[in-house]
């Protein structure tokens, strides 16, 4: 009795086909952006060249989650995970990933059992999380820099406005220009309390949403001042030319950075947002220096 079990023992040990080794990977991560997490299980020795011959059980903390029975080529889920899943197919080439929806991910070890026929073998894989900011802690203060400086300069030019054009009264046009500079400039101030660093998240679409559509009010209020003061002549044209394609830009680069989970076009944005800026600061000098010339219309 004894020797024929050593035997065995020993023939066992010797082709080692009692086991299935796995490609181990020791944790994965996954960030805002994945729809969808894939905690990899490979085995690298499967033989199987049917299905009905293997069983796969993935476990979280020890609970089953999911399972796979290749006799009947049926899964099950269990608990909270269901939309666990697999690709069934891919199991005879040793590939027993889980794919699991993002929103049911839980952080913490799996295990994966694969069984084909008498031999098995399980492997652990620890789920991580990992945050990833929208834009670097660089971009996030030019962001909310830059519309800001366009701001104070608006203030500025209508501060030239009202001391160097002063005209007897208020006239309709730059009480309009005054309501709506004061308008602009609390949505961007909102929007800048909005943008704040992390994630990317709803509330901090929002911010950036009002803080780059809302600059182009500015661009509107540019004009009247130039308009109610020095008029428009052909540099005023260039200079408001360009903050309209600077906008542009800041928009299509708004637009990119929130359709894109990762952000490429925050520089694109944000050169939208310098130039506009830098446009604003030149009407200011120009408003500044320039002579008047020809009649002011103001009343
Ligand atoms: C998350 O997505 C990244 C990039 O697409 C990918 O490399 C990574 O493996 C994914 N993580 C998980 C856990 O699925
Ligand atoms: C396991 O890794 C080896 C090399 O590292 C690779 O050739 C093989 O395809 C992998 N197996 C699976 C099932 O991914
Ligand atoms: C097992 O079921 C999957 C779908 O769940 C199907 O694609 C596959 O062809 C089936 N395989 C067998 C051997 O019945
Ligand atoms: C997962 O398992 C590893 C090793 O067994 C351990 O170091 C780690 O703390 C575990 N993680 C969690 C979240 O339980």
């Amino acid at each position: 009795m004894w020797p024929l079990a050593a035997a065995l023992l020993l023939a066992s040990a010797c082709c080692g086909s009692a086991q299935l080794l796995f490609n181990k990977t020791k944790s994965v991560e996954f960030t805002f952006c994945n729809e969808t997490v894939v905690i990899p299980c490979c085995v690298n020795n499967i033989e199987a060249e049917n299905l009905n011959e293997l069983y796969v059980k993935w476990r979280y903390k020890g609970k089953d989650i999911y399972s796979y029975d290749g006799v009947v080529n049926k899964s099950a889920t269990y608990g909270d995970f269901h939309s666990a899943r697999m690709d069934v197919p891919e199991l005879l080439k040793g590939d027993a990933s889980l794919k699991i929806d993002k929103s049911e991910a839980l952080l913490g070890n799996y295990s994966c059992e694969v069984t084909e026929l008498s031999r098995e073998g399980e492997t652990f894989i620890e789920l991580k999380y990992r945050v990833v900011p929208w834009f670097s802690p660089n971009e996030n203060i030019l962001i909310v820099i830059f519309p800001i400086f366009a701001v104070l300069l608006f203030w500025g030019q209508f501060g030239i406005k009202t001391l160097k054009y002063k005209s007897s009264h208020m006239d309709e046009i730059t009480i309009a220009v005054l309501v709506v500079g004061l308008v602009t400039t609390a949505v961007i101030i909102v929007g800048a309390i909005l943008f704040v660093p992390g994630e990317y998240s709803i509330k901090n679409a929002t911010g950036l949403g009002l803080i780059v559509v809302t600059t182009g009010l500015l661009l509107l209020l540019h004009y009247y001042v130039f308009k109610t003061t020095i008029g428009i002549p052909s540099f005023v044209i260039a200079i408001l030319v360009m903050q309209l394609l600077a906008y542009v830009l800041a928009v299509v680069g708004l637009s990119l950075c929130i359709s894109a989970c990762i952000p490429v076009h925050g520089p694109l944005l944000i050169a939208g947002l310098i130039i506009f800026a830098l446009a604003q600061l030149l009407g200011l000098v120009y408003m500044k220096f320039v002579e008047f010339r020809g009649t002011p219309p103001v009343s």
